[in-house]
């Protein structure tokens, strides 16, 4: 007898299948922000300084990745990274501190700051982050999702240099210079398409675009000054041949124009119920949107409101569970723990069944 050819197939995945728009046999589920400061095995080998240096060493980065793997039995690892590696990587002057995010020594205000973003060669700007991927993929069957930040989220860190509330200065700049905006707008989609296409072929299987706080404008203003970026986005994406997700936070309004895009999956945060996100997205498979404060509340209300989420997703699958934002640092894996086992074990029956006429999900009759 022959030997069986070597097969290059990989397993087949729950994530992977939703996120295409099927039905696997159990509703899939990951943590954004799955990795970090909740996890005691993150703190035990993260070391003191900032997150850019823990980063650049792919040995450690590829533990962190599959510290929630192994721990929660999460149906999709998250790259270890952050969404302003690839501008760090093309020497800006930004850093991510403990306790407040990304910070920018001199904040981007005027077209002379355009020549501080040359475009990325990822083989030799982030070698680290390819080194990361290759070592992760060898390591498990379960799908890594590459990610990247989108054009406004990244811009709004470059041009407020530090997190906003308000993001003033960058609807300031977006409003008052609409050609510099585009052209900001261009590079920095130049950098999210760039560095994408080389965690795919590095072996990432679905990816994520970031824009967090897109969330911040007015539809007119998401429509004319955002979606066309996105789209080039997604676009020049779509040869990888890759489920790719699209998430904000505080989008209920634009999720409609989030669709357009053109993601073959929309993140939802949890403003939201994902049967009215459905009709939002025309369709389009959902990931989320369990709010992130619950789990602080414990196991109870946790799984009482994973209930909800799954009746609210109803029959059909295209629904990835995952939480409406990331992983709070003050969260207890052990609430994720048991979230995880739940959504595995009765997800299915519990989505399927729908809502019930009193729009808890909750079947179970109180007997
Ligand atoms: O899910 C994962 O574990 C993957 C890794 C990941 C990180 N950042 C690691 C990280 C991902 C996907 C990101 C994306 C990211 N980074 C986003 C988009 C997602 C979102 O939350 O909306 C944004 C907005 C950032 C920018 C950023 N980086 C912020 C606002 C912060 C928090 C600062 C703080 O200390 O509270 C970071 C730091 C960061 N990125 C941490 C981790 C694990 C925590 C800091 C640390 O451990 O040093």
């Amino acid at each position: 007898m022959p030997a069986e050819p070597p097969t290059s197939e990989p397993t087949p995945s729950p994530f992977l299948e939703a996120a295409r728009g099927g039905c696997p046999d159990r509703v899939p589920i990951w943590f954004q922000r799955q990795a970090g400061r909740s996890l005691p095995e993150y703190r035990a080998v993260r070391g003191s300084g900032s997150i850019t240096e823990a980063i650049l060493q792919p040995e450690l980065a590829a533990e962190i990745t599959l510290q929630p793997v192994r721990r929660y039995g999460v149906d999709a690892a998250v790259l270890f990274s952050d969404i302003v590696t690839p501008v760090h990587a093309i020497g800006v002057d930004i850093d991510v501190v403990p306790g407040i995010g990304p910070v920018v020594e001199q904040p981007f205000r005027s077209r002379a700051d355009l020549g501080r973003l040359r475009p990325l060669d990822p083989e030799a700007d982030t070698p680290y982050v390819l080194e990361t991927i290759k070592a992760v993929i060898s390591a498990t069957d379960v799908p890594l999702i590459g990610f990247a930040g989108a054009p406004f989220t990244v811009a709004s860190y470059l041009i407020e240099g530090r997190p906003s509330r308000t993001y003033g200065a960058t609807k300031a700049l977006m409003l008052g210079d609409e050609a510099l905006w585009f052209d900001l707008m261009e590079a920095l989609g130049d950098l999210a398409i760039a560095s994408i296409r080389s965690q795919v072929n590095a072996g990432a299987r679905a990816v994520q675009l970031f824009d967090s706080w897109a969330g911040a404008l007015t539809p007119a203003h998401y429509r004319r000054y955002v979606l066309p970026t996105s789209q080039r986005v997604f676009a020049e994406l779509a040869d990888l041949n890759v489920p790719r997700v699209h998430f904000g936070v505080g989008t209920g309004e634009l999720l409609g124009l989030f669709a357009e895009a053109g993601a073959d999956m929309i993140g939802v945060d949890w403003r939201v119920p994902l049967s009215e996100a459905r009709k939002r997205v025309g369709g389009l498979p959902v990931q989320g949107n369990l709010d992130p404060a619950v789990v602080l509340a414990g196991v109870e209300p946790t799984l009482a409101e994973a209930r909800e989420v799954l009746g609210q997703a109803g029959p059909g699958g295209a629904h990835v569970f995952n939480l409406g934002h990331g992983v709070l640092p003050e969260t207890n894996p052990e609430v994720l723990e048991a979230l995880v086992e739940f959504v595995h074990a009765e997800g299915r029956t519990i989505a399927e069944a729908g809502l019930t006429a009193d729009g808890t999900g909750d079947t179970s009759n109180g007997s």
